[in-house]
């Protein structure tokens, strides 16, 4: 008996990602990684660095050697686990008796619930709900129909990306038509859209959520590993400042920025020395129970991109200094043209 009809009638739904942690072999250098990506530091000791989005998901960041913690995943990355967030401690436990039956689940004092999932991941549960974001006064966009933003510049986001939210995670898995058959029958998570022949399957946490929260796609290397975690921002202006602050900092790009044809979220990757990819984007759809999934047959990973960001100048962002400015307009000046007709 699956979880879908231990539940009927009551809400399935998650909330969203309560927190991932990885582990690493340099706690500073993760520090910087997730205090340049525009995370919130919750706190940072030795044996633990914590960091926050806007709404609340949690990063993680725990010492390799930890006592306790999950093991990697086959494919040696530094993910450990990720926790993903129900309304009520009802639902959690519900969860956890199902997979009880044919796994070990744990308990931390906290009430967190911790088990694994039929691909090796780790998996929590944990009673949690994303708060509203701190108001980031929204983009005007001036549009042909309308001037909305007027004697003011545009967002540029320069001094780098704020994350929202994180919106999805991807795993490399060596069974991908399994891992649909836990995420679906035995958690409850929706179909969106599928690659034919077990090449992908993207799933989504509610009923109305974006097009994929939790995405498996065939290993190449037969092994399987965490791909990515995606982390929304607020709009095109913020992916590509964001990603072009990012850069700056002397983080590479995996690939990016570019729009993916499934999903119509602007994007871009950047390698993390902990594992997987990182990812900030930006609009992606939104369906509901309506949503009709589909069959591709070819990977549309990428509608297009630029392989691998964007050039930076190093005085790119910079404007022009007033001495410049004086510099051109006494080079006009001098060179005495005729004045323009009136
Ligand atoms: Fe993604």
């Amino acid at each position: 008996m699956g979880l879908s009809t231990l539940h009927k009638g009551k809400p399935m739904d998650f909330t969203g990602i309560a927190s991932i942690t990885y582990s690493a072999a340099d706690m500073a250098e993760a520090k910087r990684l997730f205090t340049d990506w525009g995370l919130t530091k919750v706190s940072a000791t030795r044996t633990r660095l914590a960091f926050e989005t806007a709404t609340g998901n949690r990063i993680e960041v725990r010492p390799d050697d930890t006592p306790g913690l999950p093991p990697r995943l086959e494919g040696g990355s530094s993910f450990r686990e990720v926790v993903f967030g129900v309304a009520t401690a009802a639902r959690r436990d519900a969860i956890a008796a199902d997979l009880a039956r044919d796994r070990e689940v744990t308990r931390d004092a906290d009430g967190t619930v911790h088990s694994i999932d039929d691909l090796g991941i780790h998996i929590g549960i944990r009673v949690w709900k994303p708060r509203k974001p701190a108001t980031r006064p929204a983009t005007v966009w001036n549009r042909p129909e309308g001037r909305a933003r007027v004697d003011r510049e545009a967002t540029a986001c320069r001094d780098g990306a704020r994350p929202s939210k994180v919106g999805h995670i991807v795993f490399a898995v060596t069974d991908v038509k399994r891992a649909e058959a836990f995420y679906r029958d035995r958690l409850g998570f929706w179909l969106s859209d599928r690659y034919v022949g077990g090449a992908g399957v993207f799933l989504r946490w509610a009923k109305r959520s974006e097009h994929h929260n939790l995405f498996f796609m065939k290993s190449r290397t037969g092994k399987t590993d965490l791909h990515h975690v995606a982390f929304e921002v607020g709009d095109v202006h913020e992916v590509f400042g964001g990603g072009m602050a990012f850069a700056r900092q002397g983080w590479s790009t995996e690939i990016g920025p570019g729009r993916h044809p499934i999903s119509s979220a602007y994007f871009w990757y950047f390698r993390n020395p902990l594992g997987g990819a990182i990812e900030y984007f930006c609009d992606p759809d939104y369906v509901t129970e309506r949503w009709k999934p589909r069959n591709f047959r070819v990977n549309r990973f990428s509608e297009w991109h630029l392989p691998a960001g964007i050039p930076l100048k190093a005085d790119g962002h910079v404007r022009p200094s007033l001495a410049a400015v004086k510099a051109i307009e006494a080079a006009d000046a001098a060179s005495a043209r005729p004045a323009v007709p009136a």
